[in-house]
């Protein structure tokens, strides 16, 4: 049996996945802020130290797969611009490097990460943004989408999950990582029925937007449904799968973009 880290493993796909993964046998640690037994904040320096280091030290040092499922949705706020950018990047990036020692000392590691499919069926996520994202200067990514007032949250959303799944790509191929035999891969799904989109779906304005959308398979994803393409993904059968982005979606990114991938 397999020792994994989950993070985001009180709700949603994370608790999806958490569940699956504790019937099949494996050990998981889940980090989230409640409910799991690394409590960690990923907005803060702090937080991302302690779920690195509680990590480490409850797993012994050797990972045999870590899941990336913390996130905030594009809820707009301006406070909200600078947790969504901590959580959904440097939640994910700063966590995988601190972890990166344990996963290579396991044989073959895999790891997966949540991007999503606003990277391709979101337009205008300015350069800048994506620099300041690569930057790690998160107060340059806010100052970023100034200009687009009220409809920020969105862009630093998918600017969020862009540069997460570009430094995905990168890494993956790098000789710290698939050098290392540690697979790294983005899952990217479209709207999936959990807490998330429930919040978003109470707000009028966001339902509208959401329901608005063109999702060709129609509806909502499942969560349940996600979490079995993690666990595929995590599996034996996935050791060939290397910096891949995954789409599951309902349709929506082949019908923004069918000749452009
Ligand atoms: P969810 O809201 O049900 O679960 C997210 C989890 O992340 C929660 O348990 C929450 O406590 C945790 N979290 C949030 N902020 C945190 C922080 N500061 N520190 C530690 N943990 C924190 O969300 P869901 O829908 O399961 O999303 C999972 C991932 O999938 C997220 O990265 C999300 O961006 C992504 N995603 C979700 C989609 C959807 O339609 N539900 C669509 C595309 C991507």
């Amino acid at each position: 049996m397999k020792c994994y880290v989950v993070t985001g493993s009180a709700s949603g796909m994370g608790r999806a996945v958490t569940e699956k993964l504790r019937a099949q046998g494996h050990t998981v640690i889940g980090v989230d802020l409640v409910d799991a037994e690394v409590l960690a904040d990923l907005s803060t320096p702090d937080g991302r130290h302690r779920a690195i280091a509680d990590v480490l030290a409850a797993a012994g040092g050797r990972l045999d797969g870590a899941v990336l499922a913390a996130g905030l949705g594009p809820t707009p706020g301006k406070e909200r611009l600078r947790l969504i950018a901590e959580v959904n990047y440097l939640g994910v990036v700063e966590l995988l490097e601190g972890w990166r020692p344990a996963l290579a000392a396991a044989d073959e590691a895999k790891v997966v990460v949540f991007s999503s499919n606003s990277t391709t069926t979101v337009p205008a996520v300015p350069s800048r943004t994506l620099a300041a994202f690569a930057e790690r200067d998160i107060d340059k990514v806010c100052r970023s989408v100034r200009i687009f007032g009220k409809q920020a949250a969105p862009i630093v959303y998918a600017g969020s999950k862009l540069a997460v799944s570009h430094w995905v790509r990168r890494a993956a191929v790098s000789r710290e990582w698939a050098g290392t035999g540690i697979r790294l891969n983005a899952l990217a799904p479209g709207a999936i029925l959990t807490p998330l989109l429930e919040k978003q779906l109470a707000t009028p304005t966001e339902a509208k937007a959401i329901r608005s959308f063109p999702v060709p398979i129609g509806g909502f994803g499942d969560a349940g449904h996600l979490a079995d393409w993690v666990l595929f993904m995590l599996s034996d059968s996935s050791r060939f799968l290397c910096g891949s982005v995954l789409f599951v979606d309902g349709g929506s990114d082949a019908y923004f973009r069918a000749k452009d991938w």
